[in-house]
């Protein structure tokens, strides 16, 4: 496999940090923005916000950016794009996410969180459409991730680099998004490999290990994002209840439909959000 790949992140041994430091060199000659201030990776149901947040200055296909893969997925935008907000920041909008269940391994993974800090960003939310574990949520309804549980066993972090990981879905950036709207509730994000969905024994056991929400991405994106210094914020919209706590069969195409009818009203929640940043 890693033979015929084309990807510099394959070579292990390539540095990926020199390989995210090229890529931003790529996204100032491609947008003709030198520096971004916060960067923004887009889940299902979210990508209304980027054209909520400000004017955008430039969009630019992911693939001609270093280390950067194409969508696997139909839906998911294979693009990034540079916005100013109104009052000068400029943001990063990440379009293009490689999930881990496709199994490039955790460096293509992390690669846009890295790369987003090699822009210069300081602050990196993430979002993501996911599964509720708790009773009282329905789909189309936003949580803000609090912690996660990374049951993916397996780390963004090469070598013994030993990264504290306390606070890490910031409290004071989950504090700045309550003052938006105070009505968000939050819960703690389960990153489980995918691409099948959790069987209800395994939302039993996310739940009684103190999960809250279950997905398939973000957790070891938040790990890389606080390794490169990053504050972090994550959002994730409830598409359906996880497997068993609701009782009809789950389909991906209901997760789109989730997220195609939460998009205006959460988009537009995350660009207030962005603005306040
Ligand atoms: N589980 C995992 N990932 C998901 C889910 C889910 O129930 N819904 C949307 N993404």
């Amino acid at each position: 496999m890693a033979t015929t790949s084309t990807n510099p992140l394959d070579d292990p041994a390539a540095d990926p940090f020199e390989i995210a430091r090229r890529a931003a060199g790529d996204i100032a000659r491609l947008t003709g923005v030198e520096q971004h201030d916060i960067a923004l990776t887009l889940g299902s149901g979210w990508g209304k916000a980027a054209e909520l947040i400000g004017e955008t200055i430039a969009t630019i296909p992911a693939a001609e950016v270093t280390g950067f893969s194409k969508p696997a997925l139909e839906g998911h935008v294979g693009t990034l794009r540079s916005v100013r907000t109104p009052d000068g920041k400029n943001v990063l909008v990440i379009g293009a996410r490689t999930h881990y269940y496709e199994g490039h391994g955790v460096r293509r993974v992390v690669h846009s969180v890295r790369t987003a800090a090699a822009t210069g960003a300081r602050t990196m939310v993430l979002t993501n459409g996911a599964g509720g574990i708790k009773a009282q949520w329905t789909p189309g309804q936003p949580v803000l991730i609090s912690d996660h549980i990374n049951l993916t066993a397996d780390s963004p972090l090469e070598g013994a680099t030993f990264v504290d990981l306390t606070d890490l879905y910031s409290s004071r950036l989950r504090d700045l998004a309550r003052t938006i709207d105070p009505s968000l509730d939050e819960g703690v994000y389960c990153q489980f490999r995918g691409p099948h969905y959790e069987t209800p024994a395994e939302v039993q056991m996310a739940k009684t290990i103190g999960g809250h929400i279950v997905g398939m991405s973000t957790a070891l994106e938040a790990i890389a994002a606080r390794e490169a210094g990053l504050e972090v914020l994550g959002f994730s919209l409830i598409t359906n209840l996880a497997a068993g706590i609701q009782t009809t069969p789950l389909s991906h195409a209901e997760v789109i439909e989730a997220g195609r009818e939460a998009e205006p009203v959460i988009s537009a929640l995350l660009a207030r959000v962005i603005g306040a940043l």
